[in-house]
């Protein structure tokens, strides 16, 4: 039997490539490189399916020209900020996605963020690294403690509801704020602000998990900011365009926001260049789904969504227009 033609614009972990090599015709750049917009358009003709990541950002004007032969797109992502999900719609092409997949790997990420700014991690690794720890002084790299504190959630989805789970094991008060409330076996106990702003005046601790949408882009600015306690911890695992880096850069230095733990950036892998030089900043680049198990989940599921569309049969997890 003819197998599926399916273009690749990123390589993935063994197992799932093992798949994509005995399952489908698969089309990529040979040279490792990623496509640029022409070159996916001319891989696509004729093509059935195609497999991306967050950093493809396919708009409307990919859509306008993606050939008709494509009848679904799998992002190996929770997030689908970067596909035009109503240009996708108009052409009737199928977005899988893969939620349930990357929730604990992203919510263990956010406690180690939160862990490593609150506890000044990265000066402490470099005192250690740079053989410039010689005595031991009582007042030295004090950090924050997070037990008996408020930790704010920013969108209580999946995985800031694993957040919550994780938090209160270290004895955090849990906040969140929502496009609605959960039910209380979701909430456990977590108190809900119908108003995002009054989180923020509770939040000694802050994790974002919203996802990118106009509504939530660059919630986190200087007016917003000023709305948390002085000395506010920041955590973020969503997605950079959350937040308004010069602000928080601004904060981090004044000491407004006495750290921040971040894993995902606007504009990445590009990063704004104030953050490298501030000790107070715990930087990740962008690997909250990056565990063996997790990465292997997610390339299974794209794939599955792909087959499952392709065959006609409903699909583990389509992308649905968010609302908000
Ligand atoms: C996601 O799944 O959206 C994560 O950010 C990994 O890309």
């Amino acid at each position: 039997m003819k197998k599926p033609v399916l273009v690749a614009t990123s390589r993935f972990i063994q197992p799932v490539e093992a798949r994509i090599e005995d399952e489908y015709e698969v089309r990529r750049k040979i040279d490792g490189t990623t496509f640029n917009r022409d070159e996916l358009l001319a891989a696509c003709e004729g093509a059935d399916a195609v497999i991306i990541t967050p950093l493809d950002r396919l708009d409307a004007d990919f859509f306008r020209r993606v050939p008709s032969s494509v009848k679904v797109i799998s992002t190996y992502s929770v997030g689908f900020d970067h596909i035009d999900m109503q240009a996708a719609a108009a052409r009737k092409i199928a977005i899988g996605y893969t939620p349930a997949q990357v929730t604990d790997a992203t919510a263990d990420l956010a406690i180690l963020l939160l862990l490593g700014a609150s506890r000044r991690a990265f000066e402490a690794q470099e005192l250690v690294r740079s053989g410039e720890w010689t005595i031991p002084r009582a007042g030295t790299l004090l950090g924050w403690q997070i037990t008996g504190k408020t930790l704010g959630i920013f969108g209580m989805g999946r995985i800031g509801q694993a957040v919550a789970r994780r938090a209160r094991g270290f004895g955090m008060k849990i906040h969140y704020s929502n496009t609605h409330q959960l039910p209380e076996e979701k909430a456990g106990g977590s108190v809900f602000h119908a108003d995002p702003l009054e989180l923020l005046k509770v939040s000694q601790h802050l994790s974002l998990n919203a996802p990118e949408t106009a509504a939530t882009h660059h919630f986190l600015n200087a007016r917003t900011i000023a709305l948390l306690p002085a000395g506010a911890i920041v955590v973020n695992t969503a997605r950079g365009g959350l937040v308004r880096d010069e602000d928080l850069i601004e904060a981090l230095k004044s000491g407004r926001i006495a750290a921040a733990g971040l894993d995902v950036y606007e504009g990445e892998p590009k990063i704004n260049p104030g953050y490298i030089g501030l000790k107070n900043a715990f930087l990740l680049p962008h690997i909250g789904s990056a565990t063996i198990e997790t990465r292997t989940n997610m390339g299974m599921t794209a794939l599955d969504n792909i087959d499952a569309v392709l065959a006609r049969r409903p699909a583990p997890s389509l992308a649905k227009i968010l609302l908000h």
